[in-house]
């Protein structure tokens, strides 16, 4: 059948075996004409068969250098929620990481430390614990040095490490519960992100909630009939498991989707003042400099004039929660996300040839959005606002 022959191609046996015995007849039928339109469009060969399947997300690998304990974790929730890590009182992680916005802003652009406009949308740090490639462009490789950039970023928290490390060191309750978990007479910085990185290892989907995920436990039920059908448009005509692959649904490539940019920043001085000034702290040519228009995202990185306008692939898990969508925010609901796909995205530069009309009817889009919901939890993940403890005066010497 023509779902066995694409299992072969996707190298994704055992998941295909799975869902294939409970596709009905119209979703077998759907991945047959997804196989056959995707004869026509001749998909490299060998990158489809290297294609890792959805699935469960395995247990949150574990820095030998940081390990895990429930101390830890609370005290990394707390410095989470705390505005003293940061330059003023205005910006602790969660202003722009709220569990009730799916631990993103809300925003289609980020709020900014308090005089600046950030110039990209927040990302949810839910299931950030996955990723070997943090931020939009990728690059910080682990949530240990990413907690530092966020706090110290002149337009996210813009705090100075030593100032935030010497409040800590006059706050008993942390100075006890550093010393409780790392052993040190005084907190030290460095801690406070190992304690938060900490933190964000638990900020993770839970299996148990997910439909898809419960579906590929073997629940049969977990998803109906829509959703089914979505899953075959998903891995056939509109080929979104080309890029969003693997357990957490990302390939942690780059690509350029063509996305124009957002808008404000044509308008909007504060915007523009930001984008700027990143040109300029990202070191790009004096040209680049002076015409910024676009977020040119991996090129960042490489200085390749290829990687202009490329972005990591992000998770799509929990995007119920997490919207506005793309780097700039610029797409609201997952039905517009499915339209951009389905006309081909923009004509912005270095555009991926994945990236093209897929001709999906209402029905498909329909569907491919009702799997896309599959991949949230039933329910948001929420969190108490921890009790923060007080300054104390000094009382004897602090080193
Ligand atoms: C002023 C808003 C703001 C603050 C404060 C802030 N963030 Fe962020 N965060 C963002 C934005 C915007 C991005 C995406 C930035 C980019 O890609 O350039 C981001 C990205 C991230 C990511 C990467 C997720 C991924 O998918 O790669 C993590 C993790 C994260 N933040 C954690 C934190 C932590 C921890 C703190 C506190 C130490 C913090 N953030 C403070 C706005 C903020
Ligand atoms: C060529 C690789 C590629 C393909 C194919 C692809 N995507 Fe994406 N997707 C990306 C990248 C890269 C981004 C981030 C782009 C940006 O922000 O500039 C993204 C972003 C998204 C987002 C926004 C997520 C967020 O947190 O903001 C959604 C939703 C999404 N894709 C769904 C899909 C669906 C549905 C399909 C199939 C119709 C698909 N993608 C096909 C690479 C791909």
């Amino acid at each position: 059948m023509q779902a066995d022959k694409w299992s072969v191609r996707t190298g994704a046996a055992a998941v295909v075996a799975l869902f294939a015995a409970t596709l009905t007849i119209d979703a077998v039928a759907q991945v047959g004409k997804a196989a056959a339109n995707r004869a026509v469009q001749k998909p490299a060969a060998a990158q489809t068969a290297a294609i890792p399947p959805l699935g469960p997300l395995p247990p949150v690998a574990v820095p030998a250098d940081n390990p895990m304990s429930p101390e830890k974790v609370e005290l990394g929730k707390m410095l989470f929620f705390d505005s003293r890590l940061g330059g003023d009182a205005s910006s602790p992680c969660v202003v722009c990481h709220q569990p009730d916005k799916g631990w993103g802003d809300g925003g289609e652009i980020s709020r900014g430390y308090p005089g600046t406009q950030h110039w990209r949308n927040s990302q949810t740090v839910l299931n950030s614990a996955y990723y070997n490639k943090l931020f939009w462009e990728g690059n910080v490789t682990s949530l240990e040095s990413q907690a530092p950039a966020a706090a110290e970023g002149n337009v996210a928290g813009n705090g100075d490490p030593s100032l935030m490390e010497m409040r800590l060191r006059f706050i008993p309750e942390y100075v006890a519960r550093f010393k409780k978990v790392f052993g040190t007479e005084w907190p030290r910085i460095t801690h406070a992100w190992q304690a938060v990185a900490a933190f964000e290892r638990t900020i993770v989907s839970d299996a148990k909630k997910v439909p898809f995920d419960r579906f590929m436990a073997g629940d049969k039920k977990a998803l109906n009939e829509s959703q089914l059908r979505g899953m075959a448009v998903y891995h056939g005509k509109a080929g979104c498991i080309q890029c969003h692959n693997g357990p957490l649904a990302s390939d942690q490539k780059f690509y350029s989707l063509g996305l124009p940019e957002n808008e404000v920043f044509k308008t909007e001085p504060l915007f523009q003042i930001t984008h700027r000034w990143e040109h300029y702290q990202k070191g790009i040519t004096e040209s680049g400099y002076r015409n910024a228009d676009l977020d040119m995202g991996l090129y960042y990185q490489t200085k390749n004039p290829k990687d202009i306008g490329k972005f990591r692939t992000p998770s799509l898990r929990e995007l119920k929660y997490t919207a506005p969508y793309m780097h700039n925010g610029i797409l609201y609901t997952l039905e517009e996300v499915v339209d951009f796909y389905d006309k081909g995205g923009e004509d912005g530069p270095n555009k991926s040839p994945l990236v093209r009309k897929l001709g999906l009817n209402a029905q498909e889009k329909k569907d491919l959005v009702a799997f896309l919901e599959s991949l949230s939890m039933d329910t948001p993940l929420l969190m108490d606002t921890p009790t923060l403890p007080h300054y104390a005066p000094l009382k004897g010497a602090r080193k």
